[in-house]
């Protein structure tokens, strides 16, 4: 791909978002990114938090995209996007798959916007695979638009979930409770739950080895 692919939103919260990844990655060293879609969100990040190696990824037909962004950069601490979907995230050979591409576990996951793009399966699956995939003392940071006791926080997220739907009956937001409980079946605790612009949140998670 020649032309690096651009999604105007991820410069209207990658600020934010950023604040939050400051504090909470300040101690990781290898990140997960799911989803990385433009890459764009990455080359910023890895670029304001150069002790994080920031690994992306995506299904297939982002990765040229990705590619561009990561190429434009020039950054070292971005290693080459990885393809990952998370639909065959969830089978126990997926840590071995890992470590045979010369991948050590990650101490820190990220995903932006992914949550009510994927089926509820897929989400399920994703977490199976990440439990597979991140060290037992990890950090996991989701942001995105969430509803909150199976409501809608905001008449645009209701807007956002009918659009969602009308272009994909399994897509649509998803209930921060929902997704807590996955978390919490693969030993994370929710930490945090931050207020962002927009209607969106950022969700933070920790799992303490042995707990
Ligand atoms: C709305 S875009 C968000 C992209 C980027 N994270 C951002 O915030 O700009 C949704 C992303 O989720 C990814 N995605 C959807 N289903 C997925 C799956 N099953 N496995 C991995 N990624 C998936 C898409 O490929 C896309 O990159």
């Amino acid at each position: 791909m020649s032309g690096k692919p651009h999604a105007p939103a991820t410069e209207r919260n990658r600020e934010p978002i950023l604040a939050v990844l400051r504090v909470q990655f300040a101690e990781r060293t290898r990140v997960l990114e799911i989803g990385s879609g433009t890459g764009q969100h990455a080359v910023y990040f890895a670029a304001a938090l150069p002790q994080l190696q920031w690994q992306c990824s995506d299904r297939a037909g982002n990765l040229p995209g990705i590619r561009a962004w990561l190429d434009a950069s020039q950054l070292p601490n971005t290693p080459p996007p990885i393809e990952l979907d998370v639909a065959s995230f969830d089978v126990p050979e997926v840590g071995d798959a890992f470590s045979t591409h010369g991948f050590a576990k990650f101490d820190a996951a990220f995903t932006a916007n992914t949550l009510h793009i994927m089926g509820w399966p897929e989400v399920v699956s994703m977490f199976v695979g990440l439990d597979a995939v991140l060290e037992p003392d990890a950090t996991l940071v989701i942001y995105g638009a969430f509803n909150v006791g199976g409501r809608f926080t905001s008449d645009s997220n209701a807007r956002f979930d009918a659009d969602l739907k009308a272009g994909a009956p399994h897509m649509g937001l998803r209930d921060v409770e929902a997704v807590d409980a996955l978390a919490r079946a693969i030993g994370f605790k929710l930490q945090a739950d931050f207020p962002m612009p927009a209607n969106n949140r950022c969700l933070v998670w920790r799992r303490r080895g042995g707990q």
